[in-house]
């Protein structure tokens, strides 16, 4: 059977799919550390946390992809960072009702169901509780994993300026790009990723409805 993007819907992430929703975000990011990922008593405690956060895309009734992010105040004269110590304990404890951007903290789905407008439609949701709850945007550290095949040749930012011109495509970091998105640059020892030398992209999307500008 071939699935299509009708056979997809999407819910409000709850705890009773956190072992295959870790499943699918350890196949979703195949050479990134373990204690990076979120496992599936983080994804619980995030269920409790803040649930209006997370959204899940389904395929007769399983999960087949997700998108999970918290609230934090975030410093653009301050850009880098990693993961950890951004999101907090149990990938959510930093999560603050008050926080004035939602903290991409990952976006995964099942390579099976990849360019199915899967990916879109997460972000749609996103977008729609950044805009719900009249936050700044969206910001996250983005992988690049295309990065991997030019390591020796450039510098990350030069890998990321090459992806924005549209010379080289990386399959996540066009991805955002297409959902609009701006490359603020490299974080560099964002994620224990030696594929891609722990490099990330600080990557932001603006609430068109909110004013005050970062
Ligand atoms: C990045 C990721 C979340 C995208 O998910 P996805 O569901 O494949 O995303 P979409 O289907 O919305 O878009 C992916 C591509 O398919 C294309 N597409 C969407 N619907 C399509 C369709 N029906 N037919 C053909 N192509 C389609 C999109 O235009 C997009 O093209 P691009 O790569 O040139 O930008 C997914 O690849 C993934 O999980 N990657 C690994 C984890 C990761 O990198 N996460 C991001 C962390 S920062």
């Amino acid at each position: 059977m071939t699935v299509t993007a009708d056979d997809i819907t999407f819910e409000q992430i709850r705890a009773e799919w956190a072992v295959e929703l870790a499943a699918i975000e350890r196949a979703a990011f195949p050479t990134a550390g373990i204690e990076d990922l979120l496992v599936p008593e983080e994804i619980e405690v995030y269920c409790d946390t803040f649930p209006e956060g997370g959204f899940v895309a389904l395929h007769d009734g399983r999960p087949v992809g997700m998108g999970v992010g918290i609230f934090i105040d975030f410093d653009f004269y301050d850009p880098h960072h990693s993961l950890d110590d951004l999101i907090g304990e149990n990938s959510c404890g930093n999560h603050s009702a008050d926080g004035d951007w939602y903290y991409g903290v990952t976006i995964a789905v099942d390579p099976k169901y990849r360019r199915l407008g899967i990916g879109q439609q997460l972000y749609v949701r996103r977008k729609d509780v950044v805009r719900r709850f009249a936050k700044q945007g969206i910001v996250a550290g983005g992988v690049i994993p295309g990065y991997r095949d030019h390591l020796h040749e450039m510098s990350a930012d030069a890998y990321i300026d090459k992806v924005v011109a549209g010379d080289l495509y990386d399959p996540t970091l066009s991805f955002q790009l297409k959902n609009g998105f701006e490359a603020l640059g490299a974080i560099p020892d964002y994620m224990d990723d030696p594929a891609v030398g722990d490099n990330a992209v600080l990557i932001v999307w603006r609430n068109p409805d909110v004013a005050d500008r970062a």
